[in-house]
């Protein structure tokens, strides 16, 4: 009896011993990056998509398009604030303000722009006599140094933007960096200096236009 009841004990002790290893090999897998056994795999291992990550049909990334009408960022990209009005106009001249830096580059690039775009009516130096209105009935543009001499930069953006009267919209033709590039230099054809724009605040000069208009 006494001899039985020892024999079980060691048979029970073999047993639990080639369990306990069953279960210490079990975790010995030869992938290194395995986590072993897991309880809950979704617990260590979100199943969301990684950033830029694949898995996505149809395409295969998890990135997607833009929605239809998305808009991009950048400045270039806003949207313009100020409606198509008289109201619209003046707080254009009063706020906008030219984001770019006065200089030679800035006003090449805008120069180069002027002769595609606004020479044809405005003319080479501004003079409101370019080739349209000088060859046909349409009537020649004021010119920058006179009848404009005064209008601040904002009121020229809200003007290329919506356009005046006989002058279409320049917004499809240009970004709005390139038309900020080109007032630069219709602001050297009114006769400006960087003296000129450094010591005038926009409120003064909305005024001074105000002023000539009455
Ligand atoms: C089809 C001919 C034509 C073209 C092209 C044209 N303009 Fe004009 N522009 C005009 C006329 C006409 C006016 C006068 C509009 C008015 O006040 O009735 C004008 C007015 C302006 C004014 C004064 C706007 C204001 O608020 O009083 C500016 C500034 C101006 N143009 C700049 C440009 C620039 C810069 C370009 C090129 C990007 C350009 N224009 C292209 C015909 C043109």
């Amino acid at each position: 009896m006494k001899k039985s009841n020892a024999s079980m004990k060691s048979f029970a002790s073999i047993l639990g011993l080639f369990v306990l290893g069953v279960v210490v090999l079990q975790s010995c897998k030869s992938d290194p990056n395995s986590p072993g056994f897991e309880y809950m795999p979704d617990m260590y291992r979100s199943p969301s998509y990684e950033t830029y990550g694949t898995g996505l049909e149809p395409t295969g990334a998890s990135a997607r398009v833009p929605a239809e009408n998305s808009i991009a960022m950048g400045e270039d990209n806003l949207p313009y604030p100020y409606p198509n009005t008289f109201e619209g106009y003046e707080a254009a001249g009063m706020n906008l303000k030219n984001p770019l830096a006065w200089n030679d580059e800035n006003i090449a690039k805008g120069k180069a722009n002027y002769m595609r775009f606004c020479v044809h009516c405005h003319g080479k130096k501004g003079k409101g006599d370019g080739t349209v209105p000088t060859n046909s009935e349409y009537p020649n543009p004021p010119a920058y140094d006179a009848g404009l001499k005064d209008l601040p930069a904002g009121k020229m953006f809200h003007s290329l933007q919506w356009g005046k009267n006989l002058m279409g919209s320049h917004a499809s033709q240009m970004t709005k960096t390139e038309r900020w590039e080109v007032i630069l230099y219709v602001q050297t054809l009114q006769g400006k200096t960087a003296n000129d724009l450094m010591n005038v605040a926009p409120a003064d000069s909305a005024s001074a236009a105000e002023g000539k208009e009455q």
